[in-house]
């Protein structure tokens, strides 16, 4: 299948998931739901979800194990956008724009979006948690350690902590490859290896799709960091250059653009060899492996 068309057909599916998710688990209307509901309806890629798909469909055909992925895909989203709303406090990295809209404290004041990421990170739980999930429950259990894992302080919130405690410090690139690891590498990589247990993968399969994952993880942060010295405000939806002005160490500052092109392909190269020797040839694992590096947003 054409990835264009892939990746647009997942989006949808994705959101009407979440859509119902959210409307199952919130009936009565609040200011703080709306609040919730906002970051996570404004836009966005949905490139965790997807991947958390894509990766059970590489192992299964079983529509009840793609509907377990797709739900398990849905909580890491609301993950995703937690950590996207507190990224933008003005504690933190202080944006006035995300996914093409006013960040959510803009409108719905500090409090209101810290309180929103935090009804967004639990209610991911309660998702992954649901009774009645058709998944074994020792699979169910593994997938909750391990978003809980790549989420904590050894995962994205602990690769936050030390990306605002390295602003306007010089540090060695080694450190840098850690923060990207972390912050963003971390939740990619178990968007994908959570969809490989939830489609009930054997231990081979779920070994390779998670050297796959780290690798697109970390070439995900670097083409984020490339974008936002290339690309504008208008294509990426929120603010372009805004690395420099906050005096983040990024891959571009260390080695430039071209330099930087040729790692984030690198680390694209490193993932597709993850996965050789698969029974049968994940094609739409391989063409997204190369939307991580070609797209412009
Ligand atoms: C942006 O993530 C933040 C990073 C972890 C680099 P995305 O580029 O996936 O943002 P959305 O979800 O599409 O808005
Ligand atoms: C954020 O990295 C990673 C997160 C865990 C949210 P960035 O700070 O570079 O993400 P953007 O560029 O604001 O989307
Ligand atoms: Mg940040
Ligand atoms: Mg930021
Ligand atoms: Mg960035």
């Amino acid at each position: 299948m054409e990835i264009k068309k892939y990746l647009g057909d997942r989006k949808r599916l994705v959101e009407d998931k979440l859509h119902s998710l959210m409307i199952a688990a919130h009936g009565p209307f609040s200011d703080h739901i709306e609040a919730m509901r906002y970051s996570l309806f404004v836009g966005g890629k949905r490139i965790r979800p997807i991947l958390c798909l894509a990766s059970a469909e590489a192992v299964t055909g079983d529509p009840v194990l793609l509907n377990e992925a797709l739900v398990t895909g849905c909580a890491i989203e609301c993950i995703h956008t937690y950590s996207l709303i507190h990224d933008d406090l003005p504690a933190m990295d202080d944006d006035d724009l995300r996914r093409g809209k006013p960040t959510n404290h803009k409108l719905y004041g500090e409090a209101g979006a810290i309180l929103a990421g935090d009804g967004l990170l639990t209610f991911a739980f309660e998702l992954l948690a649901r009774p009645g999930a058709s998944m074994r429950t020792t699979r169910q259990l593994e997938i909750i350690r391990l978003v809980a894992e790549a989420s904590g302080s050894l995962g994205m919130v602990g690769g936050q902590a030390l990306d605002i405690a390295g602003e306007n410090t010089n540090y060695p690139f080694e450190h840098l490859k850690t923060i990207h690891r972390s912050k963003t590498g971390a939740l990619i990589r178990c968007a994908i290896q959570a969809g490989a247990l939830a489609g009930d993968a054997e231990d081979q399969q779920v070994d390779q799709l998670t050297r796959y994952g780290e690798a697109i993880g970390l070439a995900f942060q670097i083409v984020d960091d490339l974008l936002d010295e290339t690309s504008t405000t208008e294509v990426l939806g929120k603010s372009a250059g805004a690395d420099k002005a906050r005096g983040k160490a990024t891959y571009p500052a260390f080695f430039g653009i071209e330099e930087t092109k040729k790692l984030a392909q690198q680390a694209v190269e490193k993932a597709k060899q993850a996965l050789k020797g698969f029974d049968t040839q994940p094609t739409l694992l391989v063409q997204l492996a190369d939307y991580i590096y070609d797209r412009t947003h």
